[in-house]
């Protein structure tokens, strides 16, 4: 779909990314030009039981790793990113070293926040309000999905109102993302799924987004034609490097795309359900994006039909609504093919309570970008109550 005269937008992507096999061990380096003498590494437990990745990135840092915060959980919260920052000052930390998934590199975001600001992460909520450079962080992502390594985002889960909070700031975005295959070998079958329908769903909406521009559109459409060429090989086979390699690629390369795009209805059906219900990201935007397809389909059919390409699928000649139908087939086909839940009653959420879930998504903040206008209550609960 081509652009107007009226054509306008802004992208600002500063994060150092380097990419291959092995460079985990360029991290002092990487410390180096950052400034960094005393580094936190910001992870989990589970990473540091079950893989010997922390102890390549303490070999890594040598003399410039200065303590581990292993506190991370999935959905991280409030609290973990408080007493983090506080462990952080305590021991003169003067940079911030991610090491995990989503949950981890957010949690060094709202750290970095904390450290430089004061008080409390709740207290910085909102958009574009941080005024100065914040606290140095390299990200080390090892699965491949939300992208949080280059983004501008940080979601915060509050555990006691079941809520989601959000953020939004360019000074967040991490200065340097490490991108090591080597260190995701090893991930569930199931997680590198989900988190890669997350990095597909990136790319398809910010493709489809109100904000969609030519550099973020050029990024999305390599991203989904990556995911649909390896997602499948590296869930079937987890040691198979060059699809965790190219998988990296692909959510990295989603996360600049949609940096500048933000989300869309996908995301605010799916921080909905994540926050209510406990539904994993990734397995929540996987049940819900072939529908969301569907509903955008009669504005946007000429942008899918570009998206059913980079699927694989050719949508040449079909009205907006087949094209639609196409590329929504071709994710859920991808779905199925990578043992992803199609239903929201698959994955139990309760029916009756879609309603509430339509009428919380409509104030979520992804679906102002949503490239069909959605902000409707009875409008989200039909898309709900199809992906029931
Ligand atoms: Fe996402």
């Amino acid at each position: 779909m081509a652009y107007g005269a009226d054509l306008n937008f802004s992208v600002y992507q500063p994060t150092r990314v380097v990419f291959g096999d092995g460079v985990v061990a360029e991290l002092a380096l990487e410390c180096k030009r950052l400034g960094i003498e005393r580094a936190m590494v910001v992870t989990d437990r589970v990473l540091i039981e079950r893989t010997d990745v922390i102890q390549r990135v303490e070999k890594a840092l040598g003399t410039r790793l200065c303590t581990i915060y292993d506190a991370v959980i999935p959905d991280t919260g409030v609290e973990i990113i408080d007493d983090g920052a506080r462990l952080a000052r305590e021991k003169g930390c003067d940079g911030l070293i991610s090491v995990g998934g989503g949950s981890a590199i957010d949690t060094a975001k709202g750290m970095a926040i904390v450290i430089t600001e004061g008080g409390s992460i709740r207290d910085h909520q909102g958009s574009s309000r941080l005024t100065r450079r914040q606290t140095p962080h390299i990200s080390v992502p090892t699965t491949a999905g939300t992208g949080s390594e280059v983004s501008l985002y940080i979601v915060v889960k509050d555990h006691r109102a079941h809520e989601k909070m959000h953020f939004m700031d360019d000074r967040i975005i991490p200065d340097t993302a490490i991108l090591d295959p080597s260190v995701t070998i090893g991930m569930p079958a199931q997680l590198t799924a989900a988190t890669g329908i997350d990095a597909l769903t990136h790319a398809i909406e910010a493709y489809t987004s109100i904000n969609r521009n030519p550099l973020a559109d050029g990024l999305a459409l390599q991203a989904i034609r990556l995911i649909a060429a390896w997602l499948p090989k590296a869930v079937t086979d987890g040691t198979d490097k060059l699809a965790r390699g190219q998988m990296l690629l692909a959510a990295n390369i989603a996360g600049m795309a949609f940096n500048s795009t933000g989300v869309g209805l996908v995301h605010a059906m799916a921080h909905v359900i994540g926050a209510r219900h406990g539904v994993h990201h990734g397995t929540a935007n996987a049940i819900c994006l072939p529908h969301v397809i569907r509903f955008n389909a009669d504005e946007l059919g000429a942008l899918y039909r570009d998206v059913a390409d980079a699927l694989g699928v050719d949508a040449r000649g079909l009205g907006d609504e087949m094209t639609g139908e196409a590329a929504a087939q071709a994710v859920a086909h991808l779905n199925s093919r990578i043992h992803l839940p199609p239903r929201l009653r698959d994955v139990a959420v309760p029916e009756a309570d879609l309603d509430a879930c339509a009428e919380a998504s409509i104030s979520d903040g992804a679906i102002v970008y949503n490239g069909k206008f959605a902000a409707d209550k009875d409008l989200v609960l039909g898309v709900y109550k199809n992906a029931y």
